[in-house]
């Protein structure tokens, strides 16, 4: 005999048929569930809530809860200590930060010498830097203010370039500008000196080095003094405008006195490193007199 093959379909709906006339249609079944009002653990309100039937007049049974304002309450409360704590610790740092620059106050001198100023300049300040011109004095003011690129100081010997550098950076930490930890002074001997004692003598090669995180390449920032003072040997070319190149690619603020004009810097060091230099537009030419020598620093320079 053939065999019919009957779809699932088909079968459904001649087995409901067979159940419809037996009058055994399925209906759905309604949930065993009903409500009851229980009242609020917290303000005593009634709640209105879902039991399954069986449990009605069992509401002992249930755990106490809160109402929907209740829980309203407590979540705005937690929002709200969340913003308070945040906003203590905001204070609070604040707070940290300002006695910290009022430590700083205390005793400037005491922390010029801990950023590595020389002792003679540790009385340097804006107040102190009698008879430089207003177009030198008033632009480094304002570059203490948000320090930003080169400030690059040139002029001849004693005309007191690095006493008002010096001044720049006490501005910095008086103001909290800078953090302490955040700026260096650094002769450019001293800067060659630390790189040497750093691996050993300069035939090294470049990849050896290993220099720490405060050192002048990251300080955040720093005054090189003194830039070309020093015999040109292709390491010192190579690691002044090394210093440079990796102060201006990192966008690190630098102050640079010298006797070396710009020209002069493009000529000694290279062409690159004075381009980068110059790029702020923050050289300035010191008056051609020789204040040590003038022997004008006990009468001129207010302690
Ligand atoms: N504005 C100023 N008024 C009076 N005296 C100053 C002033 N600035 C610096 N001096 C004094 O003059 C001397 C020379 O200043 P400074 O060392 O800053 O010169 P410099 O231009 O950096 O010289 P060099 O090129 O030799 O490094 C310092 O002893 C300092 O006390
Ligand atoms: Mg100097
Ligand atoms: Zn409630």
């Amino acid at each position: 005999m053939k065999k019919v093959k009957i779809s699932d379909e088909k079968l459904r709906r001649t087995q409901t048929q067979k159940q419809e006339s037996l009058g055994l249609t399925a209906k759905p079944r309604q949930p065993d569930i009903k409500t009851m009002v229980v009242l609020c653990k917290r303000c005593k309100s009634p709640i209105e809530m879902p039991v399954v039937s069986r449990l009605v007049g069992e509401e002992k049974n249930y755990a106490p809860r809160l109402c929907s304002e209740c829980i309203a309450a407590d979540k705005k409360r937690e929002r709200e200590d969340v913003e308070n704590s945040r906003c203590e610790s905001v204070v609070a740092a604040k707070r940290q930060r300002q006695s910290a620059i009022d430590a700083i106050c205390a005793d400037l001198p005491g922390a010029l010498a801990s950023v590595g100023v020389p002792a003679h300049y540790l009385s340097a300040s804006f107040e102190t830097c009698t008879g430089i011109p207003d177009d030198i004095l008033e632009p480094a003011r304002e570059w203490s203010k948000n320090p930003d690129g080169f400030l690059f100081l040139h002029g001849c010997p004693g005309s007191g370039k690095t006493w008002l550098a010096v001044a720049v950076i006490r501005f910095c930490l008086a103001a909290g500008t800078r953090r302490l930890s955040e700026i260096k002074f650094i002769s450019e001997r001293g800067f060659l000196d630390s790189i040497k004692a750093a691996f050993g003598n300069e035939s090294a090669p470049i990849p050896a080095r290993r220099l720490p995180p405060d050192e002048p390449t990251c300080i955040r920032l720093l005054l090189l003094d003194d830039l070309g003072a020093n015999r040109m040997t292709t390491f010192a070319l190579t690691e002044v405008a090394g210093l440079i190149a990796a102060r201006y690619d990192d966008d690190l603020p630098t102050i640079i006195t010298s006797n070396l004009s710009p020209d002069e810097v493009g000529a000694v060091v290279d062409v690159r490193t004075i381009s980068r230099i110059a790029e702020s537009d923050m050289m300035f030419e010191f008056p051609t007199r020789d204040l040590r020598i003038a022997g004008r620093t006990e009468g001129n320079v207010r302690e």
